[in-house]
């Protein structure tokens, strides 16, 4: 870096923190959120839904990670997830990331998802400890980032930095004065403020703060995928996560390059008298809590048609068809799969009527349908209860597009 650069030192350098006009749009689009994510959260009975969300777990880690440039297979995180990790150092530690991110995510979910609000995702102190949790799941190899100038420098797990980094063309503030930044940041965010007392203005805040935390960039390393775990938890805490049904990662990755320039523009100075009254361009802050918004309203409308009662019923026919036809189950276990789907879970008793089948023969079909986990199995009481369950290796043909493309004919394949 330079040693002439002038370094940001005080917080009215990051002005505006909200856009100073919102009446382009995007109250509209906070309005569509709030709709779209309460629709989808009703679509489905809450257990299927929660097998959902613990199936998307580790698409919302690939995502995030990819963003970072960390293209881990799907196939290996199913492995990861297992403890199958490879020989091949550096596929080994994308398992790591992957499996480290995966964690924090259900840590995160299960703080705001049980109706706990005693948890402010804006407080800089749950940020660190988000980092902290990533960074403890990782490797000690992870810790150290290389500085422009060959430096090797120590990542320390939930501590904010303590030396200078660029991200892109913007140079983030001195380390020095970190705590007025952030100070600020959480003041400013606090959604239990009277002056945030507006849904609205929380729910475009999520998108502006996304850029602001990213532009403060807290942490030596690891601030891109702490920063969307925190929008995550934000969504949570807004209730429109629909229960994890969506991923806000899967969207700003598949724009990658539309994210990244968003975020870079945002970090532009002022322009001129009519780009608002801060030191930072108002018009580019709307435009990147646009992007942000109708992103995320994007995956909404795609989940949705995925998760379509009808479509699913479709995709589970023609899946269980084809896995008929390999020999991999018996046809009855077709009804099983569907009956699971709409209710979540059923007993052994309901699972015989109707697949009109004998004690012993029906052992056999959920025995593999619990090999191939698509079903878990547990005692209640006195009778077996079969629970709804899908696992990474049949996405591509029961949730069709959650992956890139050429992942999905992998996985195709190794079926
Ligand atoms: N021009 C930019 N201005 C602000 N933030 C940016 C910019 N470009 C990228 N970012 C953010 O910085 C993140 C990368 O920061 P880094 O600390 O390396 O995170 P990680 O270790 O998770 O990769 C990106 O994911 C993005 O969120
Ligand atoms: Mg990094």
């Amino acid at each position: 870096m330079d040693d002439n650069v002038e370094f940001y030192v005080t917080p009215d350098a990051m002005e505006p923190l909200f856009p100073d006009d919102t009446s382009q749009g995007l109250d509209d689009l906070a309005m569509e959120l709030i709709q779209k994510s309460s629709k989808l959260s009703g679509t489905m009975n809450p257990i299927t839904r929660a097998a959902i969300a613990d199936f998307l777990r580790p698409m919302n880690s690939y995502y995030s990670n990819l963003i970072e440039g960390s293209d881990t297979h799907p196939i290996d995180i199913d492995r990861a997830l297992k403890n199958d990790f490879s020989e091949n150092k550096a596929k080994r530690y994308l398992q790591k990331e992957a499996h480290a991110h995966i964690n924090v995510h259900l840590s995160v979910s299960k703080e705001f998802n049980k109706g706990h609000i005693d948890r402010i995702p804006t407080s800089i102190s749950y940020l660190k400890e988000i980092h902290k949790r990533f960074y403890d799941h990782l490797p000690k190899e992870f810790r150290k980032v290389e500085s422009k100038d060959g430096k090797i420098k120590q990542v320390i797990p939930g501590e904010l930095r303590t030396a200078e980094v660029e991200v892109g063309r913007h140079i983030a503030p001195k380390s020095e004065f970190l705590n007025l930044f952030t100070d600020r940041f959480e003041n400013f965010y606090d959604p239990t403020t009277h002056s945030n007392n507006s849904k609205i203005k929380r729910i475009i805040s999520i998108a502006a703060s996304h850029h602001r935390l990213a532009w403060i960039h807290p942490f030596l390393d690891g601030n891109g995928r702490v920063i969307r775990l925190y929008s995550d938890a934000c969504f949570m805490y807004e209730g429109l996560h629909s229960s994890g049904l969506w991923s806000i990662s899967r969207g700003l990755a598949r724009s990658n390059e539309k994210y990244k320039s968003h975020l870079a523009n945002a970090d532009l100075k002022r322009r001129n008298d009519y780009d608002g009254r801060g030191n930072l361009s108002s018009e580019m802050l709307t435009r990147f809590c646009s992007y942000f918004l109708e992103a995320a309203i994007d995956q909404i409308d795609y989940m949705y048609r995925v998760i379509d009662t009808e479509s699913m019923l479709k995709r589970l026919k023609g899946f269980s068809e084809l896995m008929v036809a390999r020999g991999r189950f018996k046809p009855a276990a077709e009804y099983i799969l569907t009956d699971v789907f709409l209710k979540g879970k059923i007993s052994k008793s309901e699972a015989m009527r109707i697949t009109g089948t004998s004690d012993k023969t029906l052992k056999k079909i959920t025995d593999s349908l619990v090999k191939m986990e698509l079903l878990s199995q547990k005692k209640e009481s006195i009778s077996m209860m079969y629970y709804v369950r899908y696992p990474i290796a049949f996405s591509p043909m029961l949730f069709p597009g959650l992956y890139p493309a050429d992942k999905e004919i992998d996985m195709t394949n190794n079926i």
